[in-house]
């Protein structure tokens, strides 16, 4: 998928903030713009391995609003779904009629609610974030085409879904506190289904590095159990995803740029006895190196693979997509995607599309650049240290605590039990330019 040159220059100033990252210098900053306009000359605009298609009433009777038209614009790959905008000045209080009167006015206590539950004293994000983003897939992923409901309809909080699959285990506490959030806010009008939407918008560049994704209100409701069947199983392998998505509309490169978000993730049901093993070395960060670290037999031992991503990362569909992400430039040309991807994903079963309204100014400010902190002590853990308080620094990695010397002892773990060498250079390398990858069996 290529943006028009148009869209070259908003990209490379978003590659411009992170020079806020350690490790990262002036020259390796133009290596990646330089990365970036090479990637963007040398695609094609769709290939057959991209997501095009249109969606809902935006094939028939086609795009008839300005929202309908930036949205289906997004999803052909010609309109960027990331967006800076934000609210300025002040917001109208909260049931006023000044506040009645503007859509995105309650989204604005709601999203600023939900950035309070997403981020941790580290500044990453912690479980709940990353539950809102997996809780966001699996109430849209529940469609295909041809299936007249399902999808993006609110019904992973409106009916029993949770309990009833057990393909959304781990979504217990999330789904807890969105029905928190709904029985205060539905007073405002709001849907179930909007409010997971955003919840996942929010949460994603609540994650240092996450992209801001263009989000949109007015879906509808629908408080039927949908079709079951149609969420993936990570056991599933890369030709049975590719069609379970493509059913979807979304193309391998899509699913390789959604499935980028195990880069947050710390499991705790598919290996129940490795529960808080993270899927790459930084979770809470929104970063590349899921990419990279899935393809490397080398990643830190604590680092638990899902099969059906390293069965996807070595798909000839998916693989040269995986290694892009992975590499130079890779986090821009991932965040693009991804949320170019997660609109798409956010729509599945919406069919009224032209009658949304656009509050993408309600989120957050992307957050920039990252600087690892304690990447140090979470490393000594990935590689093994800690022993038997390895459990409790998982725990503090999933409230997104800092884990420096205090808040371990406070923990109950000594900070000395770290006894495996750090490798954070290491780590910090191979966060931004993974160039040695295994070619073998690729
Ligand atoms: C090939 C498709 C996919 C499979 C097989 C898959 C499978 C899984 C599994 C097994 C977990 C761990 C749950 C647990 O044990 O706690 C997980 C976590 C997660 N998934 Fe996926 N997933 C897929 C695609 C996606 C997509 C498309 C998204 C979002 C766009 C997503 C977002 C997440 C997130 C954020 C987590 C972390 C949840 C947490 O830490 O609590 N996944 N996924």
């Amino acid at each position: 998928m290529k943006l028009s040159n148009l869209l070259l220059g908003s990209a490379l100033a978003s590659a411009v903030p992170s020079l806020a990252h350690p490790g990262s210098k002036w020259k390796e900053t133009m290596v990646e713009i330089e990365a970036e306009i090479q990637r963007r000359a040398a695609r094609p605009a769709n290939g057959p391995d991209d997501s095009s298609e249109l969606l809902g009433d935006l094939v028939k009777p086609g795009p008839s609003t300005q929202v309908g038209k930036d949205i289906a614009g997004i999803l052909v790959g010609k309109v960027d779904a990331q967006s800076d905008e934000q609210i300025r000045g002040k917001v109208a209080q909260l049931g006023s009629d000044a506040c009645k009167k503007d859509t995105c006015c309650v989204w604005k206590y709601i999203a600023d609610e939900m950035l309070q539950k997403f981020k941790g004293r580290s500044s990453k994000c912690n479980k709940f974030a990353r539950g809102a983003v997996r809780l966001g897939f699996h109430d849209a992923g529940t469609w295909k085409k041809g299936n007249d409901f399902g999808g993006a309809d609110g019904s992973v909080i409106l009916t029993n879904e949770i309990s009833a699959r057990p393909v959304n285990r781990g979504l217990e506490e999330i789904t807890a506190v969105t029905k928190q959030w709904y029985d205060k806010y539905k007073q405002y009008g709001i849907t179930a289904a909007d409010l997971v939407q955003m919840g996942a918008n929010v949460a994603t560049v609540a994650c240092p590095l996450g992209p801001r994704v263009r989000t949109y209100v007015g879906r509808k409701d629908n408080a039927r159990l949908p079709p079951d069947n149609l969420l993936p199983e990570p056991t599933d392998p890369a030709d049975k995803l590719i069609k379970l998505f493509e059913d979807k509309t979304i193309k391998p490169h899509g699913l390789a740029a959604l499935v980028g978000a195990h880069t947050t993730s710390q499991q705790r049901f598919f290996k129940p006895r490795r529960a808080l093993d993270p899927q790459d070395s930084t979770p809470g960060v929104w970063d590349v190196l899921f990419y990279g670290q899935t393809l490397n037999s080398q990643a830190p031992r604590r680092i638990l693979k899902f099969p059906s991503d390293v069965s996807l990362s070595v798909h000839p569909r998916v693989k040269d997509e995986w290694r892009e992400f992975a590499g130079p430039g890779g986090q821009e040309h991932w965040n693009e995607d991804y949320a170019k991807e997660y609109v798409r994903l956010s729509l599945l079963g919406v069919n009224n599309i032209n009658s949304l309204q656009e509050c993408t100014k309600v989120l957050p400010p992307t957050s920039g650049g990252f600087d690892f902190p304690n990447q140090d002590v979470i490393d000594k853990w990935l590689n093994g240290g800690f022993g038997k308080s390895g459990q409790k620094v998982g725990e503090a990695l999933a409230d997104a605590l800092p884990v420096d010397n205090s808040t371990l002892q406070s923990i109950g773990v000594d900070p000395k039990d770290a006894t495996t060498p750090a490798n954070i250079e290491a780590v910090k390398r191979e966060a931004r330019y993974i160039t040695n990858l295994p070619t073998e069996g690729l």
